[in-house]
């Protein structure tokens, strides 16, 4: 058993769609989430940088004394999980795209995939990579979508401006026949209704949040590192910077209030 806290982080509120899912999963976990509402988007940095910033909040959320890091957000999987697990060898570090992947190949039929993420991630090709690794007949079809970030961030989950945007994006991806839709970026899921009415039935929409929390659970299980705790774990939000929706977000993705804490995160 073990009742150290669980790490969760992402550049925003994104992460919180990953949180949902570790809470519904794990709910008697504590956990400690921080957004660095400071320094978002990720994706339209360079990955030196992302790799800095995300050595700095694992070693903020070190302090915590976490057990386990969740990287709830694909710009830093895709890009930095192989340089954080060697920066940081005492540490699980699960990540995202792996969890993506899989359940991918478990729904597509026709073998014709389409990939939405940020520029980071899309050009990263850790997806691509993965999915023809895992079958080579797969045909991706990617799109870098960097203004769902805002829009999510914002709350513009399904007006008419998401809903341009949305078309705007992904026209191209349903014209190639795709059966399934990897949201290859945490912030994604927030926008998923509408996302969802634009491609249609016919296409199933992947979010690697729920096997993502699968793979934390047997993890932790393997590893007796569950913590026993038998009533419903406390949860810690913090932020780089202050953000005024931050709190609203969390109301939305997690259905309940959360106060987060500014932490200045370039001390660490
Ligand atoms: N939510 C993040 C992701 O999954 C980062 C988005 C961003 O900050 O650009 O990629």
């Amino acid at each position: 058993m073990d009742k150290r806290p669980i790490g969760i982080f992402d550049s925003g509120v994104g992460g919180l769609t990953v949180v949902k899912q570790i809470i519904k999963m794990l709910p008697e976990e504590d956990i400690i989430y921080f957004g660095d509402t400071a320094r978002v988007p990720y994706g339209a940095k360079s990955k030196a940088t992302v790799t800095k910033f995300s050595e700095q909040i694992i070693r903020f959320l070190k302090t915590k004394n976490v057990k386990a890091i969740v990287i709830a957000c694909n710009t830093v999987s895709s890009n930095c999980y192989e340089s954080l697990s060697e920066t940081f060898p005492e540490l699980p570090i699960i990540e995202v795209v792996t969890s993506g992947v899989e359940t991918c190949i478990s729904v597509t039929k026709n073998k014709k995939v389409g990939l939405i993420g940020t520029q980071a991630t899309v050009s990263s090709g850790a997806y691509e990579r993965r999915l023809k690794r895992a079958d080579s007949e797969i045909e991706v079809y990617k799109k870098a979508c960097p203004l769902f970030v805002p829009l999510a961030e914002e709350g513009w989950t399904n007006n008419e401006i998401a809903r341009l945007t949305v078309k705007e994006y992904l026209g191209g991806l349903v014209e190639k026949g795709i059966d399934s839709l990897i949201l290859g970026c945490t912030h994604y899921p927030i926008l998923k209704s509408c996302i969802g009415e634009f491609v249609g039935e016919n296409v199933t929409i992947v979010d690697p949040a729920k096997v993502t929390a699968q793979k934390l659970k047997e993890f932790l299980a393997e590893h007796d590192m569950l913590s026993g705790n038998t009533s419903e774990g406390k949860r810690e939000f913090y932020v780089s910077d202050d953000y005024a929706n931050f709190d609203t977000m969390c109301l939305i993705v997690l259905s309940s209030p959360c106060k987060a804490e500014k932490v200045d995160i370039e001390k660490y």
